[in-house]
């Protein structure tokens, strides 16, 4: 009897179980379906905003933000997509009839189509090109007021006043104070008494400017305009940008989190020749090489998976961010002694991460700057002044990474930094980490793009053809490469193999496709350093040189005296080279073509 009562409650107690087992996998299986659903509207570049719109609530779910508010002010939003004329929304104009004369004189004052300028109104529209999730986003509802600062020096009156209104028109107006304009001893009347009367009568409650009397420098003159700031966060801006929609409160939540954190927007092109509007790309971590050139790193998968989040950027791209006045004059605000510009988005980032802040980049966040055509002031004639504020930079924060800087460019061994003693005391103040801990910690993919000491090239010498070997490469053309006879000590027909893969010529050029055709012609083209289409590999063993990642082979036809790349046969004769002065341990490398 018992046997069987336990027999009996064996089978429910298994039956249990597979109830539980099958609900587990129907949640699980429904789940994922959900999920894909979710990822397919994402993925779908789907306009739809209903269907965002019932997703990011669903989101919402999971994050009750009782405190946070949305910022947009959507009627002003919804007038400025009525408004039309000259560039507004942002789009490419070029002015059908003008004056030549005036065009050309405002060109070479200014770098971009200064002209163009005049006919585009101050407060004209631009498109919102956020991530479409950036809609959505809601923010602290109490966030802090600032001051922005905008330094110039000759700057364009119209692109300046440009700057000024889409400030004052896009930003919530209990959260800007002041906006504090730094004039460098510009040397334009437009932009002294007449701006002064403007700014009074239009602007007074607002809008501050300050007149420099001696050139400072755009370093200093960010810093006079910080001192006279009044409110809880900087934002600092350039004079030829436009703010685009809800720019602020992305900027401004992350500063209230941890006052520590610098928060820049994402920077946007606005065309020096037709004012369009247009996005740079979809983001990057801001980085350096080790000749201080501005270098820009990939986004984490993490940050990826989050499109709207702001991600950590090991060194902000130039003059625009926010940070608290805290912060920023803690941190000993710019170091006074870096002359004019050069190096400062440097000095700062560094000294933020080390010194126990966190830089990062806002993508909901966007502003439009004019990348000028070519720079229109003359070199203030003060000597290597960028050389100098580098070496400063080196010395201060750099530690035993500044040997890197000075092998390359051996000079600045032998610059007069000036007194550095006031910035070594703010790092020991603060206790600020070394730079090992910023490569370490901050910029740790940094070093495998653009390693301190270069590896070994991988060859150096002729490339010859393996059945003709009297006809060489040979790039004596500006911007073609050609088959000739060899000629001993013939520059023109001496070719490096880099660690990065790429082909370089005596003159820093780099073989180059640009071409899909079946025989692809091969272009000598600025070295990129980024792979893809000036990525070459010798299979030594084939005597084969491979081109890209999705392989292509060298070629050459000996009666027409061509190369060209085209379908890999490696057993063709006519794809085999014999390179001269071949390093096999530099080189690594399995692929198969
Ligand atoms: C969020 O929290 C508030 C109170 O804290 C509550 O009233 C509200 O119902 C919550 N909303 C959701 C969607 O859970
Ligand atoms: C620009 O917009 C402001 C309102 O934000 C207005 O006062 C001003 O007159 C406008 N200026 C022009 C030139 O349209
Ligand atoms: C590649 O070729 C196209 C078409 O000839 C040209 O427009 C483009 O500028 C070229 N790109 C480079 C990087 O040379
Ligand atoms: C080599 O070039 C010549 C002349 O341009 C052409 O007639 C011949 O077909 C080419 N040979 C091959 C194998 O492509």
């Amino acid at each position: 009897m018992a046997r069987v009562k336990m027999k009996r409650n064996l089978k429910s107690i298994l039956k249990y179980f597979i109830f539980i087992l099958t609900t587990v996998f129907l949640t699980i299986v429904i789940f994922k379906l959900f999920k894909q659903f979710d990822q397919h509207n994402n993925n779908n570049n789907n306009n739809d905003d209903v269907q965002l719109e019932k997703v990011f609530a669903r989101k919402q779910l999971y994050s009750n933000q009782t405190n946070k508010i949305d910022w947009h002010d959507w009627e002003f939003i919804n007038l400025e997509k009525q408004r039309t004329g000259i560039g507004e929304q942002g789009v490419s104009v070029s002015l059908t009839s003008f004056n030549q004369h005036k065009y050309d004189e405002l060109y070479k004052v200014n770098g971009f189509n200064g002209l163009l300028s005049d006919s585009i109104s101050v407060n004209r529209s631009i498109p919102d090109i956020r991530h479409k999730l950036c809609r959505f986003k809601k923010y602290n509802s109490n966030l802090p007021d600032v001051s922005v600062i905008v330094p110039f020096h000759n700057e364009h009156l119209s692109t300046l006043l440009r700057t000024v209104y889409s400030v004052l028109n896009r930003s919530p107006k209990n959260l800007l104070k002041e906006i504090i304009l730094v004039d460098d001893s510009s040397t334009k009347v437009n932009l002294k008494k007449s701006l002064d009367k403007y700014l009074s009568i239009n602007l007074a409650d607002r809008v501050k400017i300050i007149h420099l009397k001696k050139r400072q420098g755009l370093i200093r003159a960010r810093l006079a305009g910080a001192k006279k700031a009044t409110s809880e966060v900087l934002i600092f801006l350039d004079s030829h940008t436009e703010a685009n929609v809800n720019w602020l409160p992305p900027l401004l939540e992350p500063i209230t989190e941890d006052y520590r954190t610098c928060v820049c927007p994402f920077i946007d092109v606005i065309a020096y020749e037709t004012f369009q509007y247009r996005a740079q790309d979809e983001g990057a971590r801001g980085a350096f090489d080790w000749e201080f050139f501005y270098k820009r790193l990939p986004l984490l998968p993490d940050d990826l998976l989050h499109p709207t989040r702001p991600f950590r950027s090991p060194v902000m791209a130039g003059g625009l961010f926010a940070i608290s006045a805290k912060w920023f004059w803690e941190l000993g605000g710019y170091d006074p002694g870096l002359d004019i510009w050069g190096g400062e988005q440097y000095e700062l980032s560094f000294k933020i991460w080390q010194c126990g802040g966190t830089i990062l980049d806002a993508p909901c966040s966007r502003v439009g700057h004019i990348y000028r055509k070519f720079a229109p002031f003359p070199n203030p004639g003060i000597g290597d002044f960028v050389g100098k504020n580098y070496r400063r930079v080196a010395e201060v924060w750099m530690d035993e990474y500044a040997e890197y800087l000075y092998r390359r460019r051996p000079h600045y061994r032998d610059i007069n930094t000036g007194d550095i003693t006031k910035q070594k005391e703010i790092r020991e103040k603060l206790k600020c980490k070394p730079f090992k801990w910023f490569m370490q910690k901050v910029a740790f993919d940094l070093v495998k793009k653009y390693p301190p000491i270069e590896p070994p090239d991988i060859s150096n010498g002729k490339i010859r053809s393996f059945i003709a070997p009297e006809l060489c490469l040979d790039a004596s053309a500006a911007n073609k490469l050609d088959l000739k006879e060899c000629v001993d000590g013939n520059e023109n027909q001496i070719f490096i193999i880099t660690w990065r893969n790429d082909i370089k010529t005596q003159n820093n050029m780099c073989l180059d496709i640009n071409d899909s055709s079946v025989k692809a012609k091969i272009t000598l083209y600025s070295c990129h350093n980024g792979g893809g289409n000036q990525l070459w590999h010798y299979d030594h063993k084939k005597k084969v040189l491979v081109q890209g990642n999705n392989p292509r082979c060298m070629e050459h036809n000996i009666s027409a005296r061509k190369a060209y790349v085209t379908q890999c046969k490696p057993e063709n004769e006519d794809q085999k080279w014999i390179i001269e002065n071949f390093n096999t341990k530099a080189s690594t490398w399995s692929l198969t073509y």
